[in-house]
């Protein structure tokens, strides 16, 4: 190697050494993603928001769709957890349907499906819900949103976050137009992980100190 080429060799080496040492930092330190709130925000009173969406209290029949669990931990940028978070989310039944008066999707309502359910993160900042997959729904002749759940995290002393949780190996994925706006890390970490052969889901998420 001559020189110039020598020198030039090392400087990239250099570059590309830092470049990894400040990715992986940045990586472990990256808040999750924010994304639009969305027009579905629940606005009917409803007085059963617990983890099971399944079910709704006073009624005897279960929700429509493919029953899952998802759980996860709510962590900050150094990945310590944080208990007592309030976790609001919300999202649209088996059939892509809000149960919201200005949702214009012809899909069914399903009286059985809770919709909405407002929950704290417990000891070591866990959180765990039992739900269905969420349907694909359309928003506009030729496209269609992917599956996926809305979140609003709120904790005093923090940021808050609105952001929207995907699933993975979802065909629309691929086709979603707010989820091909996230660089691929951004997609990751809004994406639940999966284990093989199983209906339960994992959603870590982080959030800023103010
Ligand atoms: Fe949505």
């Amino acid at each position: 190697m001559d020189k110039i080429k020598r020198r030039t060799f090392l400087k990239t080496s250099l570059v590309g050494s830092v470049a990894a040492i400040f990715t992986n930092s940045s990586h472990a330190e990256m808040s999750t993603p924010s994304e639009m709130q969305g027009p579905f925000y629940p606005i009917t009173p409803q007085k059963d928001q617990d983890a099971d969406l399944t079910k709704v209290a006073g009624k005897t029949g279960t929700a429509q769709g493919k029953v899952i669990e998802v759980f996860g931990q709510v962590l900050d940028q150094a990945l310590n957890p944080i208990e007592d978070v309030s976790i609001d989310l919300w999202q649209a039944n088996s059939f892509g349907r809000y149960h919201h008066p200005h949702d214009t999707n012809e899909a069914p309502l399903d009286e059985n499906f809770q919709a909405w359910a407002i929950l704290q993160s417990g000891a070591e900042g866990r959180y765990r819900f039992k739900t269905i997959i969420p349907g694909a729904y359309p928003i506009s002749s030729s496209r269609q949103r992917t599956p996926h759940i809305h979140f609003k995290i709120s904790k005093k002393g923090y940021e808050s976050l609105l952001t929207q949780m995907y699933f993975p190996n979802q065909e629309l994925n691929d086709q979603d137009v707010l989820f091909n706006r996230k660089s691929a890390e951004q997609q990751a970490m809004m994406t639940a992980k999966k284990s093989d052969n199983s209906n339960i889901y994992q959603y870590n998420i982080i959030i800023d100190k103010l």
